[in-house]
């Protein structure tokens, strides 16, 4: 059985009880895998140890997911698979945590009332107490308080790559966006200071991280109700200073908040990736308007042009909804012709689900059939493809700087790692690849999502992004 998001683990000695032995499921966005890492620190702390089969653990965590509908579903039977198991061994402990928790509490304790454990986005701090309260307990234990403070201080790094970490810069999202669920199980947004954010960073460079990615729902808000003029631009000018730490980018933003000091701080840090994963869901006015994105095409058009003004090769990436309730042919069109328009280098392209609980299912129905959902939802990730694929031919030449991440999944006589602007590099294996090190490729070949090349000698070190020739 293999984790869905690989989590380090450490070998687990053979006396270790089962009532300490975790399997955990993670569903959802970075901040629910980063989330979850946190969960598994917490729990390590207590002398729990994570394994890899849940027929070997004693407590079966699930964080799940709420954004689409069948990532909902895909909670619940799970959560049902285990019934039988449960009436088997009644001391296993089954907890599920994260948004569907959060949102679908009472629903949940009816439906799979076997389960032990509901923790909320903002109570998982409580994991290991909440765990031992609910082996004495009968019926389930419900901690889904949102006025909680989350209080975790962070010591380690349990990220798929130790050199590699995200770090929570804030939680919540204070917009309104019509079909969103998230505000809902994320509450509202809280910013975390900036002095603890940097000191964790500075315990994850000690352990041998190199890139950062902070996370937030609107993470360019950063700052908001923090005061003294902080914001993610504060965040990025700190990282800077930090020794260890080469790469640092962040996720996601709102294109409503990418501000001229924010896009200052991006255009002078070396640290900073040339990537900006910037959400716009639709090309059409009206439905910006109906999905409340507070900006129309002309604002997202304008925002870009700052933002290349500063920083001309940045790499773009983007989320689009299809289907949208009411979206007619002319208005995704519209969304049709922003890629090329823009230029994206990369979008997800989600169809729209409706999901209970959000303005757009109480007051808007859902009728685009699916058909058209699916049609749309391929002519996009097609346009976005031939565009990225031409926009791809600029590096062909170029020297690009690597973070060596290990082989390429598709063939192990080749490696693979990460640009400066996150672009997937691949190129042939030699004998002293080191993954979590920088080297230097030579690209000679491009597809729409990955550069590939050779090793050349030359600086493995920043400060350049990309060497030209
Ligand atoms: N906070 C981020 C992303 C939140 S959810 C932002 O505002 O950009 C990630 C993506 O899921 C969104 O960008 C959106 O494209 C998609 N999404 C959210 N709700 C959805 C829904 N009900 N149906 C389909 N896609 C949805
Ligand atoms: Fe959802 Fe909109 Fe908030 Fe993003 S900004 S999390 S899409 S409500
Ligand atoms: Fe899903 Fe919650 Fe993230 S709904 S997308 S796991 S914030």
């Amino acid at each position: 059985m293999k984790l869905t998001y690989p989590m380090q683990t450490a070998p687990i000695a053979a006396d270790v009880p089962r009532s300490h032995r975790v399997y955990f499921e993670v569903f959802g966005c970075q901040m629910n895998k980063l989330d979850a890492e946190l969960m598994l620190e917490g729990l390590k702390r207590k002398g729990y140890f994570l394994v890899h089969d849940p027929d070997d653990a004693g407590v079966i965590l699930y964080n799940t997911c709420s954004v689409r509908e069948h990532a909902e579903e895909r909670a619940v039977m799970r959560m049902t698979s285990f019934k039988k198991r449960k009436q088997q061994e009644p001391e296993l402990i089954i907890g599920l945590t994260g948004c569907v928790a959060q949102h679908k509490q009472e629903q949940l304790s009816q439906r799979v009332p076997w389960i032990d454990l509901i923790v909320g986005t903002r109570e998982f701090d409580r994991l290991p107490e909440l765990i031992e309260e609910a082996r004495g307990e009968s019926s389930t234990l419900l901690a889904t308080d949102m006025d909680s403070p989350l209080e975790f201080v962070r010591q380690r790094n349990l990220g798929p790559n130790r050199w590699h970490a995200f770090v929570s810069v804030m939680r919540g999202c204070d917009m309104v966006c019509t079909y969103c669920i998230v505000p809902t199980t994320r509450g509202k947004e809280v910013s975390r200071p900036p002095d603890e954010i940097l000191d964790e960073v500075r315990r994850l460079a000690d352990t041998g991280v190199k890139e950062i990615t902070f996370l937030g729902q609107t993470v360019n808000s950063y700052g908001k109700r923090l005061g003294q003029g902080v914001g993610l631009d504060t965040l990025l000018r700190g990282v800077e200073e930090i020794d260890g730490i080469e790469r640092c980018h962040f996720i996601t933003s709102h294109p409503r908040f990418l501000r001229p000091k924010l896009i200052q701080a991006m255009a002078e840090c070396t640290k900073v990736m040339d990537y900006l994963h910037l959400p716009v869901q639709s090309g059409s006015d009206s439905m910006l308007a109906r999905m409340k994105r507070t900006y129309d095409r002309s604002f997202y058009l304008h925002v870009i042009d700052r933002l290349r003004e500063k920083i001309p090769d940045i790499t773009l990436a983007t989320d689009f909804i299809v289907g949208f309730p009411g979206e007619t042919q002319e208005e995704f069109d519209r969304s049709l012709s922003l890629v090329s328009e823009v230029g994206f280098d990369h979008s997800y392209v989600f169809q729209y689900s409706p999901r209970p609980g959000t303005v757009s299912d109480a007051r808007m129905s859902d009728d685009i059939p699916l058909d058209v959902k699916k049609q749309r939802n391929h002519q996009l990730l097609a346009a976005v493809s031939a565009e990225a694929e031409s926009r791809n031919q600029r590096f062909i030449g170029r020297r690009v700087e690597v973070l060596a991440e290990g082989p390429s999944r598709l063939d192990e006589s080749r490696w693979a790692g990460r640009a400066g602007d996150h672009r997937i590099v691949i190129w042939p294996v030699q004998d002293d690849e080191e993954a979590g090190s920088f080297v230097v490729i030579e690209v000679d070949r491009t597809s729409s999502a990955t550069l590939y090349g050779q090793r050349v000698t030359g600086p493995t070190q920043r400060p350049t992004l990309q060497i030209s020739k």
